[in-house]
């Protein structure tokens, strides 16, 4: 099943994920129901600790309930200093991309290698002022690398566009990599990640503080296709949302 969530989120690209941390959790399933009317194809989950970063968030509870009420892929964010403990409990919760923070984990080869045998996709995350170069040989066992534009821990802070020159490095070195990038998006910065080679956008306050979330990823989407002139990709997502 994973490795079906994992392609679909593949073919979701160039996405806009919506970020379910400035959300309503007093009504989670109707924010499901309107992010996906209004065309979300993947959701993106913020899980924190309150110790990796200082706020907290939400664990499997939360997936488990959103599991329940969306057949969208799930992808879950863990901003927590010890991902493998909580690893298996959030994929048999129901998530499909396990992302773990870099800065987190003594060793990313052996993380990204027991996330590997959950049967998960893997992502390897990195804040604005870690280096490339700490990823080392992880890179090339993970599924997705995600590329923090701001400090990860909190929602509305302003895009750091280093985050764009890792973005053009990695796509350079990794073609096929799924390269996904969060913290500041709107429909601005938008454009320059996906002329940076980015494939999947999360976006919390350019979404959640919209009065309208169709309209809200209309625009994002448009940002997209401004940098790349994928016609055909975003056609096809608006034949999706008719
Ligand atoms: C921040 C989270 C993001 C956050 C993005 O640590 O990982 O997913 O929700 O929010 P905006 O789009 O407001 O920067
Ligand atoms: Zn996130």
């Amino acid at each position: 099943m994973a490795t079906a969530a994992l392609q679909a989120i593949r073919d979701s690209a160039p996405a806009v994920l919506p970020s379910l941390l400035l959300c309503d959790f007093g009504d989670l399933k109707g924010e499901v129901a309107e992010l996906t009317a209004a065309g979300a194809r993947v959701l993106h989950l913020d899980v924190m600790d309150g110790h990796f970063v200082p706020n907290l968030t939400y664990g499997m509870p939360i997936v488990e309930g959103l599991r329940r009420h969306t057949d969208l892929p799930l992808d879950v964010h863990l901003m927590i200093s010890d991902p493998l403990a909580y690893a298996k409990p959030m994929a048999d919760a129901g998530a499909d991309m396990l992302t773990f923070h870099v800065e987190a984990v003594h060793d990313p080869v052996e993380t990204a290698g027991k996330l590997k045998e959950l049967g998960v996709g893997v992502g390897i995350a990195l804040n604005p002022e870690t280096p490339l170069a700490s990823l080392g040989e992880a890179i090339s066992m993970v599924d997705m690398a995600l590329v923090m534009s701001v400090e990860a821990g909190f929602g509305g802070q302003e895009f750091n566009p280093i985050a764009l020159e890792k973005l053009r490095s990695l796509r350079q070195d990794h073609p096929d990599l799924l390269l996904e990038i969060d913290g500041g998006i709107d429909t601005d910065t938008i454009s320059l990640a996906r002329a940076a080679g980015g494939d999947l956008f999360v976006v919390g306050s350019a979404i959640f503080r919209h009065d309208s979330y169709p309209k809200a990823i209309a625009d994002l989407n448009a940002g997209i296709q401004s940098a790349t002139g994928d016609d055909f990709a975003l056609e096809r997502k608006q034949e999706d949302h008719a």
